[in-house]
C-alpha cells in the first residue's frame, strides 16, 4: 500500500495521503510526501499540486502513537516538510474533507489555498492531548484567523464545521461536490492568473489585532484559568500564539517546537493520550462474537418522568429518536414534560439551540399514562423508583406488551440487574443502562451486563451509547457498578475525615485543587443531602463498623438538604450557589467528634488526598479483579466522565499507576491496620506492586 497515491489531470499533480483509517502522518507518510513533493518541484509539467486526503477524511494529525518513540532519522518531522512545501513556487491547493485535525490541518495551512467539502470538521484539537499544534500551527493560525481567534480555537481544541472556517478565513472555498474537483479547477485559475504562492507564514496582517491591544493576552489567560486549572498545554500555547506577535516566522516555529518538546512526554500529555485511547477501546468488548450486530433502534421508551426519566427522554429526542415517556400519573407525566419543555427553553434563551431544533425535538416526545403504548418500542428505558418489588412489577408488565426482542433496560443505579430480569421471560433483552445526572449533560453511560444478557442486547447498548453522545462502559453486575461503588469508598473517608479533625472546606479544597469539579461536600449539597439520608434510613446502621453517617445524618436532621433548602454542609446566600464555610456547621462537627469520643488533630492536605483518593483506586482494583470492569483504563473512561476526575490525570487508575502502587499499596496496609477492615488493600494491586508493574499490566 502506498501511503501517498499520485494522480495528474492536465498540469495538475494530486497528492493523496493514504494511512487508513484517519490518514495519520506518521512517519510513512512523511516520507512519502518529502518525496513526492521534491518530485513534483523539480518536474516542469507540473504547474501546481493539489493535497488529499484518501477515504474517510484529510487527516486526523500526527499519529498519536508515535508521541514518545525516536522518528526514523531520515524523515523529515511535520513542521519542517510544511515548510518545504510551502515554499515551492508552485501553487499548492488543498482539497478537504470528513476532518483536517491537529497536524491535518496543519498540513493544509501550509497550503496556499483551501478547498472545503461539505460536512468536514477542522480544528486543532492538541490540547484534548496536553500538547500543541507542533506543527506550525500556532504560528500559521494566528496570521490566518487573527489572533484572537486562533487563541480561542487551540486553547479550546474544538473542531469547527467548514462554514465557520469559510467565515474566519480558514479555508477559501466550500464545495459541495468533490472537493478534489474544486481544487483541481482552483489549480488551473491559479496557473492561468500566474499567481505567486501565498504563503501563510508570511503574512503579518492579521497580527496587527495584537500590536492594537497590548492587554489581549493577559486578558485571554485571565478568561481561560477556570477551564485551563491545573493544565500546561494551555499556556503554552497562548505563549506560542504570543510569540507569533513578536518573533519572526522562523523564530515562532523554534520556540513552538521547543514548548512542544517541554510538553509532549509529560505526565499531562501521557495522561490525555491514555484517556484518548481509552475512549476508544471501551467500545470493544472482547468476548462478543465479532459478527455480532446490534438491533435497530428507531424508536424508544421511557418510565418514569421524574428527574432521570425526563432527562433520559430528552437524550433520545436529541439524538432524533422518537420517544415515548410513561408515568402512571396524569399530572406527574404533564409536570414532567413541563420540565423538559423548560429545559429546552432555558438552552434556546442563552442562544445554545434554534426555537425550531426545540420544536422538533419536543415533537418527538410523546406522553403516555399506559404502558401498553411501549408496545412497539424497540427500547424501553425504566428510570422508576428505586425499589426492587417496584421494579420487578414494572418488568413483569414490560414481558407482557413490549414486542418480542426489545430491549427492556433499566436505570438502576444499586439493584441486582438478575433480578430485575427475574421478572420477565426473557432475561437475555434485560441490560442496565445508568444514566448519571443530569442524564442529558452528563456523558457517561454504564451498561450493566446481566448473567443472561444476549452477545446483541450488549451490542445494541453500546451502539446505541455512541448514537446518544454517550460514552457507554460495559460493566457486571454489582453493588454501585463501578462508578458509585468507588465512590462510596471516597465518600465514607470523606466522612470521617471531619470526624476526626478536618472540615468540609478543607476536604473540597484539597479536592478542587487535585482537579476534580468539585469536593465531596459541595457535590452533596448540589445532588441534595436528603437522598442519602434516607437510603441510610432504609438501611440502617451497620452492626459491627465503623458508621460514616453520623454528621451527615445531624445536617439532614437540621433540614440542611443542601442548595436546594439554602444551606447543607455550607450556607448559601441570597439565592447564589457559592458554598460559603459556616460556623454552625463546624460547631456540630466539633460536637459529633467530642460525642464519639475523638479528639480532634490537625490533618494535612496530603492525608487528606490519600485518604480520599487511595480507598477508591483499591476499590477499583477490585472491580477489576472480579471482572466487573474489563480494563483498568475502562474504570478510567467512568470516573472523566460521570464523576469530574481531571482528564489530564487520566483518571484513577492512569494515575494510580503515575503514584505507584507500591505507595498506594503501602499506604492503604497502613489505614487498613488504624482504621478498619474496610480498607483491606486489593490483593490484585499487591500482587501488581511487588512485581513492580502498574494497572496498565493488569
Ligand atoms: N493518531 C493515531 N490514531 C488515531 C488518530 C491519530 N491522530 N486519530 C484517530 N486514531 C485512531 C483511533 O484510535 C481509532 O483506532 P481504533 O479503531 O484502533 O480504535 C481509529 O483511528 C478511528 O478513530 P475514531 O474511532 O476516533 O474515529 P471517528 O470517526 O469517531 O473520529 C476523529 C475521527 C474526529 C478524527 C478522531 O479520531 C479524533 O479526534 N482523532 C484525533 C485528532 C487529534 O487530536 N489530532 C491531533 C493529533 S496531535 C498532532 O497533530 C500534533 C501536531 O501538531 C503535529
Amino acid at each position: 500500500m502506498s501511503a501517498v497515491i499520485q494522480e495528474r489531470r492536465g498540469a495538475v499533480a494530486i497528492l493523496k495521503m493514504n494511512n487508513p483509517p484517519v490518514n495519520g502522518l506518521g512517519a510513512t507518510v512523511r516520507d512519502a510526501l518529502a518525496k513526492a513533493f521534491d518530485a513534483l518541484a523539480a518536474d516542469d509539467s507540473v504547474k501546481a499540486i493539489v493535497l488529499a486526503g484518501e477515504g474517510r477524511m484529510f487527516s486526523a494529525g500526527a499519529d498519536i502513537r508515535e508521541f514518545g518513540t525516536t522518528p526514523p532519522p531520515d524523515v523529515p518531522a511535520l513542521p519542517r516538510l510544511i515548510d518545504r512545501y510551502e515554499h515551492l513556487d508552485k501553487p499548492i491547493v488543498a482539497a478537504i474533507h470528513g476532518v483536517a485535525a491537529g497536524g491535518g490541518l496543519e498540513v493544509a495551512l501550509g497550503a496556499h489555498y483551501r478547498v472545503a467539502a461539505a460536512k468536514t470538521r477542522l480544528g486543532l484539537p492538541e490540547v484534548t492531548l496536553g500538547i500543541l499544534p507542533g506543527a506550525g500551527g500556532t504560528q500559521r493560525m494566528p496570521r490566518i484567523a487573527g489572533v484572537t481567534t486562533a487563541l480561542e480555537l487551540i486553547v479550546s481544541g474544538r473542531l469547527i464545521s467548514e462554514k465557520e472556517a469559510l467565515k474566519l478565513g480558514i479555508v477559501d472555498e466550500l464545495v459541495d461536490g468533490d472537493p478534489i474537483d474544486a481544487a483541481v479547477a482552483a489549480a488551473e485559475r491559479l496557473i492561468a492568473e500566474g499567481a505567486p504562492p501565498r504563503r501563510s507564514s508570511e503574512r503579518t496582517d492579521r497580527l496587527a489585532e495584537a500590536k492594537d491591544n497590548p492587554t489581549l493576552f493577559d486578558d485571554f489567560r485571565k478568561g481561560m484559568a477556570k477551564r485551563a486549572r491545573g493544565m500546561n498545554a494551555p499556556y503554552a500555547s497562548v505563549r506560542c500564539v504570543e510569540a507569533a506577535t513578536t518573533l519572526p516566522f522562523a523564530e515562532g516555529v523554534k520556540f513552538e517546537r521547543a514548548e512542544f518538546a517541554n510538553l509532549v512526554n509529560e505526565v499531562e500529555a501521557q495522561a490525555m493520550r491514555h484517556a484518548f485511547f481509552a475512549e476508544r477501546e471501551v467500545a470493544k468488548i472482547p468476548d462478543l462474537p465479532p459478527e455480532t450486530k446490534g438491533k435497530t433502534v428507531t424508536s424508544a421508551g421511557v418510565i418514569g418522568c421524574g428527574t432521570m426519566g425526563g432527562g433520559i427522554a430528552m437524550v433520545f429526542a436529541n439524538a432524533g429518536i422518537p420517544v415515548t415517556v410513561v408515568e402512571a400519573e396524569r399530572e406527574r407525566l404533564d409536570a414532567g414534560l413541563e420540565v423538559i419543555r423548560k429545559n429546552y427553553a432555558a438552552t434556546v434563551a442563552k442562544g445554545r439551540l434554534a426555537q425550531d431544533a426545540m420544536d422538533s425535538r419536543m415533537g418527538l416526545i410523546t406522553g403516555a399514562t399506559d404502558m401498553a403504548a411501549l408496545s412497539g418500542a424497540d427500547i424501553v428505558i425504566e428510570a422508576a423508583f428505586e425499589d426492587m418489588q417496584v421494579k420487578k412489577d414494572i418488568f413483569a408488565t414490560l414481558d407482557q406488551v413490549c414486542k418480542p426482542g426489545a430491549v427492556l433496560a433499566t436505570n438502576t443505579s444499586t439493584l441486582d440487574v438478575n433480578e430485575i430480569a427475574s421478572a420477565t421471560s426473557r432475561p437475555e433483552d434485560v441490560v442496565g443502562t445508568h444514566f448519571f445526572s443530569p442524564a442529558n449533560v452528563m456523558k457517561l453511560l454504564e451498561n450493566v451486563r446481566g448473567a443472561k444478557s444476549s452477545p446483541e442486547t450488549i451490542a445494541t447498548v453500546m451502539a446505541l451509547s455512541k448514537r446518544l453522545g454517550k460514552v457507554g462502559v460495559l460493566v457486571g453486575v454489582c453493588h454501585g457498578f463501578v462508578g458509585n461503588r468507588m465512590l462510596h469508598q471516597y465518600l465514607r473517608e470523606a466522612m470521617f475525615l471531619i470526624e476526626e479533625g478536618a472540615l468540609p472546606q478543607d476536604v473540597d479544597r484539597v479536592i478542587y485543587d487535585f482537579g476534580f469539579a468539585m469536593g465531596p461536600f459541595t457535590m452533596a449539597d448540589l445532588a441534595g443531602n436528603d437522598v442519602g439520608w434516607r437510603v441510610r434510613q432504609a438501611q440502617g446502621r451497620p452492626n459491627n463498623r465503623r458508621y460514616s453517617g453520623t454528621i451527615a445524618d445531624a445536617i439532614c436532621e437540621m433540614g440542611r438538604f443542601g442548595q436546594k433548602t439554602g444551606a447543607g454542609w455550607y450556607k448559601y446566600q441570597g439565592g447564589d450557589r457559592t458554598p460559603i464555610p459556616d460556623p454552625d456547621v463546624e460547631a456540630l462537627i466539633e460536637k459529633t467528634s467530642a460525642d464519639l469520643g475523638i479528639t480532634r488533630r490537625a490533618i494535612s492536605d496530603q492525608e487528606i488526598l490519600e485518604r480520599c483518593l487511595y480507598p477508591l483506586v483499591n476499590e477499583g482494583a477490585k472491580i477489576l479483579d472480579e471482572g466487573i470492569a474489563l480494563r483498568a483504563s475502562d474504570i478510567d473512561v467512568v470516573w472523566v466522565h460521570g464523576y469530574g476526575f481531571p482528564r489530564y490525570r487520566g483518571g484513577p487508575m492512569f494515575w494510580a499507576d503515575t503514584v505507584g502502587l507500591d505507595t498506594i499499596t503501602a499506604a492503604m496496609k497502613r489505614f487498613h491496620a488504624e482504621h478498619g477492615d474496610w480498607m483491606e488493600p486489593s490483593p490484585l494491586m499487591a500482587r501488581l506492586a511487588e512485581e513492580g508493574k502498574g494497572f496498565k499490566d493488569a
